[in-house]
């Protein structure tokens, strides 16, 4: 079975916003996720993604199968405040991100960047040349975020895929290369 883009529709669109004041509270450390995070993680999932979060046994196996790109934001009180998670085809290099959501209160502080950034290097690091992901169209503050990282729409038609998850669900595909092992320097 190889990995299909399982992004969630979000119906709730952030609108641009500026920045809120940061919590008075230390910034999450990021961390690989662990067996033990799995309730949390669910509670998050649905906080943040509601009637569009991940069954929990599916995310249970996404765990199992995907654990050290599973990396999650850990406020040291208990509490995991975002997550991302890629998941890699089990023949070739690419991969797809299957999931990034931070939660509300600790938005627009670069946390989603963070998340994005530290998984992608580890892709890169495994070997991972092309990785793909699929974002609800009008999801303005995931695309400019991921537009910022270099992901680009993936043509056909701008990366438009009409009704992608279903009757009324388009959703647009978004690539990056990320620069393959040949491409690298010494020690690269
Ligand atoms: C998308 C999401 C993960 C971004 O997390 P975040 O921690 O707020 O993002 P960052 O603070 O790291 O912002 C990184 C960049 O994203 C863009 N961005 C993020 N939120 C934005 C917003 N509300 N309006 C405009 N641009 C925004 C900006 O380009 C920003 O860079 P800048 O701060 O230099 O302007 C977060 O909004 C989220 O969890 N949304 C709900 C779940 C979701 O939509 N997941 C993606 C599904 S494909």
């Amino acid at each position: 079975m190889t990995a299909e883009p399982l992004e969630r529709s979000l119906d709730r669109h952030e609108q641009r916003t500026v920045p809120a004041p940061y919590p008075d509270t230390l910034p999450p450390v990021l961390r690989t996720a662990r067996d033990s995070d799995l309730s949390e993680l669910r509670r998050l999932d649905e906080e943040v993604f509601q009637d569009v979060s991940y069954p929990g046994f599916l995310l249970r196996q996404l765990f199992d199968m995907y654990e050290e790109h599973f990396l999650v934001l850990d406020d040291g009180a208990g509490r995991l405040r975002g997550y991302v998670l890629a998941a890699t085809r089990a023949l070739g290099q690419d991969s797809w991100i299957l999931g990034l959501c931070v939660t509300q209160d600790r938005r627009r502080h670069g946390l989603g960047r963070e998340l994005m950034t530290e998984v992608l290097s580890r892709l890169r690091r495994d070997g991972i040349e092309v990785v793909r992901l699929t974002v609800e169209p009008a999801n303005v503050a995931a695309i400019l975020l991921y537009r910022s990282l270099g992901f680009r729409p993936e043509d056909p038609d701008a990366g438009l895929r009409r009704d992608y998850f279903g009757p009324g669900m388009d959703r647009q595909i978004m690539r990056l290369d990320l620069p393959g092992r040949a491409d690298r320097g010494p020690g690269g």
